[in-house]
C-alpha cells in the first residue's frame, strides 16, 4: 500500500536516532513510504530540528513526512511501528535501583501514550536502555494493547555474535544461522552456539573449543558495547541503529526460512523462564507476529547461563514492582 508507514522514534536527537532516521526514512524497510514521528525532551527539540533540516536535504523518495514535538500523544497519534530509544543514562552515582526508576517514569507515560493514540495494528520496539525491563513496563502500562506487540532489542547482541563466530570459523556471516541470545540485553545475556550453525553444521562442534566459547565468545559479546566505548570513546551508536533496523524489518516482514532471529519478549514459561519478564529467545517472526522457537534441548552449561541471565530480569521486575512502575 503507499500510505505511508508510520513510525515513530523517541530520543531522536541522540547518537542512535542520528543513524536510525537517515536509515528509516531511505527506505531500510522497503519501498512504501515512511512518516517519521520523532519524539524528544523538550531541550532538545532545537538539535531535533537541524537533524530535520538534514532529512529534507537528503531528499528520500521514501520520506512521506516529518512531524517532531515533545508531547507522546500527539507524536503516537496513528503509529503503525514505535521504535523507543529515547533513555535516561546511568549517571555518577547512580545506582541499578535509580536508572531504573527514571527510566520507569518515562517507560510509564510512553505505554499509557502508546494505549490511548497507537495505531491498532501499532509494533513497540525498546532500544533504550535497560530495555528489557523498560519494554516490560511500556507494555504493563498499555493494557488495551497485546503484549506480544511489544519487544525488547537483542538484535544487536545476535549481530555481534554472528559476526564474532564469522571471524572465528572463516565463514561469512551469510553461512551463520540459528544464533541465539537468551535473557537479559546486559553482561549476563548467553549467545549459545550448541544450536548455532555454520554452513548448516552445529556450530559449537566446528568450533570445538569450549574454553574458546566460554572464556573469550561469551565475554566478548556481552562486553563489546564497552569494548566500542573504550575504542571510539563514544557508544556504538550505528550498529544499535542498524540492529534496531533489522530487528523491525524481520518482525513486520519475516525471519529467513530455516533460521531465527532473537528477540526478547514476554515469557510464556517457554525453556523454564519465568513468565512475566521480558527476556531474549530464539523467535521466528512473520506479517508482525513472532512465535518463540520450540523443542531445542538445553544442556546444562546453557541451562545454567539461561538461568543467570533470567534471574537478574526477575530481580528487574521486583525491583519495578516495588517501585509500582508495573
Ligand atoms: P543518547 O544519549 O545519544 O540519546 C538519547 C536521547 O534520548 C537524547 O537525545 C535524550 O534527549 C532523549 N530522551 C531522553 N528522555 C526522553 C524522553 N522521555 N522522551 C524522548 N526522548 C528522550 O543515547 P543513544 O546513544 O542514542 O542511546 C539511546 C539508548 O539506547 C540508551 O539507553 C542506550 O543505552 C541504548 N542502547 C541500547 C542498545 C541495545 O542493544 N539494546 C545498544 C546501544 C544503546
Amino acid at each position: 500500500s503507499s500510505t505511508p508507514l508510520k513510525v515513530a522514534v523517541t530520543g531522536a536527537a541522540g547518537q542512535i536516532g542520528y543513524s536510525l532516521l537517515f536509515r528509516l526514512a531511505s527506505g531500510a524497510l522497503g519501498d512504501r513510504p515512511v512518516e517519521l514521528r520523532l519524539l524528544e525532551i523538550t531541550p532538545a527539540l532545537k538539535a531535533l530540528e537541524g537533524v530535520v533540516m538534514e532529512l529534507d536535504d537528503c531528499a528520500f523518495p521514501t520520506l512521506a513526512g516529518v512531524e517532531i514535538g515533545d508531547d507522546a500523544e500527539k507524536v503516537f497519534d496513528g503509529v503503525n511501528l514505535a521504535l523507543l530509544v529515547g533513555a535516561r543514562p546511568r549517571g555518577p552515582g547512580m545506582e541499578r535501583g535509580d536508572l531504573l526508576e527514571a527510566n520507569g517514569a518515562i517507560f510509564t507515560a510512553q505505554g499509557k501514550a502508546l494505549n490511548k493514540v497507537a495505531a491498532d495494528d501499532v509494533r513497540i520496539g525498546v532500544t533504550g536502555n535497560p530495555a528489557n525491563t523498560n519494554a516490560l513496563i511500556a507494555l504493563s502500562n498499555a493494557p488495551d494493547i497485546p503484549t506480544d506487540r511489544f519487544s525488547a532489542l537483542t538484535r544487536l547482541d545476535h549481530n555481534r555474535a554472528i559476526s564474532q563466530l564469522a571471524a572465528k570459523t572463516g565463514a561469512p556471516v551469510t553461512d551463520i544461522t540459528r544464533m541465539t541470545i537468551w535473557g537479559n540485553h546486559s553482561a549476563t545475556q548467553y549467545p549459545d552456539l550448541f544450536h548455532a550453525e555454520v554452513g548448516g553444521r552445529n556450530a559449537a562442534e566446528v568450533v570445538g573449543d569450549q574454553r574458546w566459547l566460554e572464556d573469550d565468545f561469551i565475554p566478548t559479546v556481552a562486553k563489546r558495547g564497552a569494548a566500542i566505548i573504550e575504542a571510539r570513546g563514544s557508544s556504538s551508536a550505528a550498529s544499535a541503529a542498524s540492529a534496531t533496523i533489522d530487528a523491525a524489518r524481520d518482525w513486520l516482514f519475516g525471519s529467513a526460512k530455516d533460521d531465527w532471529v532473537s528477540m526478547a519478549v514476554l515469557s510464556d514459561g517457554s525453556y523454564g523462564v519465568p513468565e512475566g519478564i521480558v527476556s531474549s529467545f530464539p523467535v521466528t517472526t512473520k506479517d508482525g507476529d513472532w512465535e518463540i522457537v520450540q523443542g531445542l534441548e538445553i544442556d546444562d552449561f546453557s541451562r545454567g547461563r539461561i538461568d543467570a541471565s533470567t534471574a537478574e530480569l526477575s530481580e528487574e521486575r521486583a525491583t519495578v514492582t516495588e517501585l509500582g512502575l508495573i
